[in-house]
């Protein structure tokens, strides 16, 4: 399948209605309206946008705007990038019920028109394993960034364990990936990826001093929500946060 043909069946799922409000449940309402849980979140990215004049930011595959809120709270100027107009209504709604001023833009990610050097830092969440050319995605980004911007990459390396991988599970209700939907899945580099794997990417695309921001914080409120909702399987996964700086000019 071509790039083109991959990213459009891609877009058909996440503009799903059903989609949408499964991930406004599961992380605006869920994860990140369990107040610990959102609290631990807010150290987190503030300790990974730490820097010098950090005050410009855009959330590539921003869905809901579930960082691309965090940012705003914290005062930058946020743009948030996705190419679901239903993700985006969504993203508009929650940002207007929380007063929130965020720009949002409807575009594709691997090739967004915003400014080359425009952004003092650019932030993806859940988003590249999806992507057909995360590789493309990442080398624009960084090119989006100032020469000392920050690139803030947040993920969650799924389980291994089966009975975990199980719990960890959530498909959106009412929604099912068709056979041609599937097979396109099939086709995504980053489908499973690790950190680890990230990094060696940031490398490539010319970032300098790349750190991983303790996840300690995040760990203990999701054992605490565990204990309220132990249904909702938010101790599956491994979430990370890796910080990659543009160091030179030129990239
Ligand atoms: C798993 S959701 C993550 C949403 C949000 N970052 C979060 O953490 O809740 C993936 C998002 O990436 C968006 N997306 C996927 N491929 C994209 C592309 N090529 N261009 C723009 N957005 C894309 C989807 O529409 C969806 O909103």
């Amino acid at each position: 399948m071509q790039p083109d043909q991959l990213k459009a069946i891609f877009r058909q799922g996440w503009m799903n209605s059903h989609v949408v409000d499964h991930r406004v449940q599961r992380f605006i309402k869920g994860e990140f309206g369990f107040e610990p849980s959102r609290n631990a979140w807010k150290k987190v990215l503030a300790e990974a946008a730490s820097g010098e004049n950090i005050h410009r930011a855009v959330d590539m595959g921003t869905g809901p705007g579930t960082i691309a809120q965090f940012w705003a709270e914290m005062g930058m100027e946020t743009t948030g990038v996705d190419f679901s107009a239903t993700m985006l209504d969504a993203a508009k709604t929650v940002a207007a019920q929380q007063k929130l001023d965020i720009s949002f833009m409807e575009a594709d990610v691997e090739a967004p028109p915003l400014p080359t050097g425009s952004f003092d830092l650019v932030s993806s969440r859940a988003v590249l394993f999806t992507l057909p050319h995360p590789g493309y995605a990442l080398a624009r980004w960084a090119q989006l960034l100032r020469p000392g911007g920050l690139m803030v990459l947040i993920g969650e390396i799924s389980p291994t364990d089966p009975e975990k991988q199980k719990r960890a599970y959530r498909p959106a209700e009412g929604w099912q990936p068709d056979a041609e939907y599937r097979e396109a899945m099939k086709q995504l580099p980053f489908r499973e990826h690790t950190d680890q794997m990230l990094r060696v990417v940031m490398e490539a695309v010319g970032l300098k001093d790349i750190r991983s921001i303790s996840m300690d914080a995040v760990m203990s409120s999701r054992w605490e929500h565990e204990k309220q909702e132990p249904a909702y399987g938010v101790l599956q996964g491994t979430p990370y946060i890796l910080v990659g700086q543009r160091a030179d000019e030129k990239l």
